[in-house]
């Protein structure tokens, strides 16, 4: 191990604020578990961010356990990942107060994920929503990690983190690694069914545009029936004109491995009927092993535990070394 040539450190994590849907497995955990040969990874249940929107607490724990199920029913092998609890490494908040201090009203202002939550939340705008960005950029410089795998609506958020870690490093010298965004091409962004124009999302307000991973079967199928398409009837990738017809092709591209024209062949001359019931079908058909072990690991509890407390534990190893460097330049007493 010491004298393994030194590898890429990549952080990221998903919200424990519902149920996992197909674009978060699509979009970020099939691709992460691609990457734990070549990198140092750490994956996270984000759920210190989860709580700026109010939460009922038997459901935030449950979601918490279940992510973490699906984690590794995907693929992301706890022996070769970090996978832990934002909340259970405390340096998290600890280095979140901090960077608060280094983060400008205005920026955050600038931020268009809190403009689009206050717009949600109007009875809840709370400091903590506001101040999500620094608690993120925390998140990442903690693990001075290289790169970021992130959805393209956190792309702001990472520039963000790289922003006030150049400020911070412009006033106490090389504290952290500035990280790089890395987003996916295929399957970065799988669209609401129902409204391909916007991103599929356990929020969505209309339950039939979102698919989540541990869904039955039937539901998944009636779903994609339902998908909105165009009355062009015709199976051909044009993002701008076709974005329902697109979306269904980048899911069904995704789980078969085929390619925009060989699906266009496929279903050249046949209507939207056959072609939306062979995405659902694949879908499924991706899932069912993902969902058969998710619920066998969910079973065990005590397993469950071994990992988040080993993660946790690992975690906080390299998290404490950035805190403690931090807190030694902004100039705190040692302890
Ligand atoms: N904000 C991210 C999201 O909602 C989740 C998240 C929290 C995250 N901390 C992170 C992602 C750090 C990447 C790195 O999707």
């Amino acid at each position: 191990m010491e004298n393994e040539v030194q590898k890429k450190r990549i952080l990221s994590g998903i919200q424990p604020s519902g149920d996992l849907t197909l674009g978060s497995y699509l979009g970020a955990i099939k691709n992460w578990a691609a990457l734990s040969n070549d990198y140092d990874c750490y994956y996270m249940m984000a759920d210190m961010h989860t709580i700026t929107v109010r939460q009922v607490p038997a459901e935030l724990r449950r979601h918490t356990m279940t992510q973490l199920a699906a984690y590794i029913a995907c693929g992301l092998n706890p022996e070769k990942n970090v996978l832990f609890i934002q909340s259970h490494v405390p340096a998290h908040a600890q280095l979140g107060w901090v960077l608060d201090c280094y983060t400008m009203f205005g920026e955050l202002t600038r931020m268009t994920q809190f403009k689009d939550k206050s717009a949600k939340n109007a009875d809840n705008i709370n400091a903590g929503l506001f101040t999500y960005p620094s608690l993120m950029a925390a998140d990442i410089l903690l693990y001075q990690a290289d790169l970021v795998p992130v959805g393209g609506d956190q792309k702001q958020h990472v520039e963000i983190c790289r922003d006030i870690a150049t400020r911070f490093n412009g006033i106490y010298g090389d504290v952290f690694k500035l990280p790089d965004p890395y987003i996916p091409k295929v399957g970065a962004r799988v669209m609401s069914l129902t409204s391909p124009e916007s991103k599929m999302s356990k929020s969505d307000k209309d339950q039939n545009g979102c698919v989540y991973m541990l869904e039955k079967p039937e539901d998944i199928l009636r779903k994609f029936k339902k998908a909105v398409t165009d009355s062009d009837a015709c199976v051909r990738y044009d993002l701008a004109a076709k974005p329902g017809v697109s979306n269904l092709m980048q899911i069904y591209s995704v789980t078969t491995g085929e390619s925009f024209e060989e699906i266009e062949r496929e279903f050249a001359g046949r209507g939207y009927g056959d072609f939306k019931a062979a995405v659902g079908e694949s879908v499924v058909e991706m899932l069912r092993p993902i969902q058969e072990e998710t619920n066998r690991i969910l079973t065990d509890k005590a397993y469950l535990q071994s990992v988040y407390r080993a993660g946790a534990e690992q975690a906080a190893k390299v998290a404490y070394k950035t805190l403690n460097k931090v807190y030694k330049k902004i100039g705190f007493v040692e302890r």
